[in-house]
């Protein structure tokens, strides 16, 4: 069996780079689950959904072509991996990601995925409802002003222009539907290992975790 490490956590706290530095250092896969409730976003503005009706969602995303090439998302020959990260997409993903339909279907593709290889896979729900029998399990925090911090240092340099208050307000918001989605909120598992990476640098949040999956006690 492949083996799968999670990483959940809030916006902003890391787990992105994090978990895909991690995955370099392991040679193992890289699994961004907040890309495929983004990509599936993408495709509902576009097409017009009612971002508000399950069943039109579940109906999109089970006629959804997209694939994960070396990094890339490509949404049928598209590639859509800067449109996905757009401030529309992250403000309607919210509604994709309270579909039941949507989190049946993405919860298969991410078990496919990991399917296939070791896997390092990062969310809100990878430690709780995907993978429960992950072999390690980690949840990042930070502090909501860090968060904001970090946010507003990648718009800026990415060129979207967003005040650092807008950025902080947004975050709060997100926390708030992350923790009280009625389905798969985000939350820590019981056996999941806590990780304030307040003050921290990503690759001493990696070198912590490697060495935690390296020894045998967690
Ligand atoms: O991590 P992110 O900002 O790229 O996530 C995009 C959206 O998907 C956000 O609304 C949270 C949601 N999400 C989720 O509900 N479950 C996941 N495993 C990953 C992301």
């Amino acid at each position: 069996m492949p083996r799968v490490v999670t990483i959940d956590g809030p916006a902003g706290a890391g787990k992105s780079s994090v978990a895909r530095r991690l995955a370099g250092r392991l040679g193992w896969r890289f699994l961004d689950t907040g890309a495929m409730y983004r990509v599936v976003t993408l495709a509902a503005l576009r097409s017009g959904a009612d971002l508000a009706s399950d069943h039109d969602l579940g109906k999109l995303v089970d006629d959804l072509d997209v694939s994960w090439l070396a990094g890339q998302v490509l949404l049928g020959r598209e590639d859509v991996t800067a449109a996905i990260r757009g401030v529309e997409v992250t403000g309607a993903s919210r509604f994709v990601a309270d579909s039941p339909s949507v989190r049946r279907r993405l919860v298969q593709w991410q078990r496919a995925f990991a399917a296939g290889a070791d896997t390092v896979t990062e969310g809100r729900d990878q430690g709780t409802i995907v993978f429960p029998d992950a072999f390690r399990k980690f949840f990042l925090t930070a502090t909501v002003e860090e968060r904001a911090r970090r946010r507003f240092a990648d718009l800026q340099a990415s060129g979207q222009s967003l005040s650092f208050e807008s950025v902080l307000e947004d975050l709060r918001v997100r926390d708030a539907r992350d923790v009280a989605r009625p389905i798969a909120p985000m939350k820590p598992a019981e056996d999941a290992v806590l990780i304030d990476t307040s003050g921290m640098t990503i690759d001493q949040v990696v070198e912590q975790l490697v060495g935690r999956i390296t020894t045998t006690d967690q």
